[in-house]
């Protein structure tokens, strides 16, 4: 990694919402944009996440991202398969999201986990923005490949764009029964009294640009002092998930938020019964896909600054939690990082 030392660390940008409306479906087509740029090799895949950095942003974005109006390196952003983790990881973590997506699907509506998300994100005091998603899905859309929202809602009938309205302002009314004011988010004027919200499809790539920029001016705009972190300290985490590694035995996938992780670190860990701590035996990284042939599904690195994704092996980790903190000791007292992880 050749990033400046001082440089602004990656916001993290958790992606939620419920089953089936599209969060994943979002990241594949960020993803898969990138690649159709030529840029493919620019994203790094990380356990658990994905960082797109803000030259890549701008190629997606087109006119609405001008990477000169930025100084954030990217965006790190974190899938969430189901709800019931994510809540261990916001209650325990805390700081894990910088801010959030909250993706809804506009003909399915609020359901369960879309209030749970809700939620969690009032709680935590996350900033977040509405994804609409599946907007190709309004009966007579006419699509416009990866376009900006603007563009392509001008280019649908009057009857089309009533009916995608309609279930727009369904999703605006429920968001003001939990509290939150919002609108869609050209019309918003401040980011943090207001909830944007951003019609996209994950399918087609309409809105997508929009979405992008807006993360973007908000974590420029709101973010950016918790940015200015030391990434060279000793980095500070949480665990994803506990996962048995063929040749690794129990590893655990973590969050890094702060500072840095290297291969000779230890490492104090939440348990279930004890706090663990234990030597880092290997700092695995999935492999760039062109790589996807060769034996090992990871690559062994040194060292790994935040924000990343990275599954850690270490013996003695079978007791590790989900949700739990994890700490580098590096030249600290290790009694003073015992306290603090027992202390989350
Ligand atoms: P969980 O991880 O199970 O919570 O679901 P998810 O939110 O990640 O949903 P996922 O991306 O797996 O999408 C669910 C289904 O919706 C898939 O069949 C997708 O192809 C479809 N889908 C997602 N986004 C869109 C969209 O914008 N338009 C259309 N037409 N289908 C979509
Ligand atoms: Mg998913």
């Amino acid at each position: 990694d050749t990033r400046d030392p001082t440089s602004l660390r990656t916001p993290i940008v958790a992606v939620l919402g419920h089953v089936d409306h599209g969060k994943t479906s979002l990241l594949d087509k960020i993803r898969g944009s990138a690649v159709i740029e030529g840029e493919a090799g620019a994203i790094t895949q990380h356990i658990g996440a994905t960082a797109v950095p803000l030259d890549v942003i701008s190629s997606i974005a087109g006119e609405l991202v001008d990477p000169d109006d930025f100084d954030l390196p990217g965006l790190l952003f974190i899938d969430t398969p189901g709800h019931h983790s994510f809540t261990t990881l916001r209650s325990r973590g805390g700081a894990l999201a910088d801010i959030a997506i909250l993706v809804v699907d506009v003909n399915d509506g609020f359901q369960p986990q879309t209030l749970e998300a809700l939620d969690i994100l009032q709680r935590s005091q996350t900033p977040f923005i509405v994804a609409a998603n599946k907007i190709d899905t309004v009966p007579g859309w006419n699509a416009n490949e990866d376009s900006p929202i603007n563009a392509t809602y001008e280019a649908q009938s009057d009857r089309v764009r009533s009916r995608l309205d309609e279930s727009l302002y369904e999703i605006i009314g429920n968001l003001s029964d939990e509290e939150f004011s919002a609108d869609l988010y050209w019309r918003v004027q401040n980011f943090q009294r207001n909830v944007g919200v951003v019609p996209v499809s994950a399918m087609t790539g309409e809105g997508v640009p929009d979405l992008l920029a807006v993360m973007m001016g908000l974590s420029q705009r709101y973010m950016k002092e918790e940015m200015e972190i030391d990434v060279t300290g000793p980095g500070v985490g949480t665990v994803l998930e506990v996962k048995d590694e063929k040749g690794f035995g129990k590893t655990i996938d973590i969050v890094l938020y702060d500072g840095t992780i290297r291969a000779d670190d230890t490492i104090v860990v939440g348990g279930t019964n004890e706090t663990i701590v234990t030597d880092v035996r290997a700092l695995l990284q999935p492999r760039p896909l062109a790589e996807i042939r060769t034996e090992s599904r990871f690559e062994k690195v040194d060292e790994v600054p935040a924000a990343a994704g990275i599954k850690v092996a270490a013996p003695d980790l079978g007791e590790a939690i989900a949700g739990a903190p994890v700490r580098i000791v590096r030249d600290r007292e290790l009694e003073d990082v015992i306290e603090e992880v027992e202390a989350e």
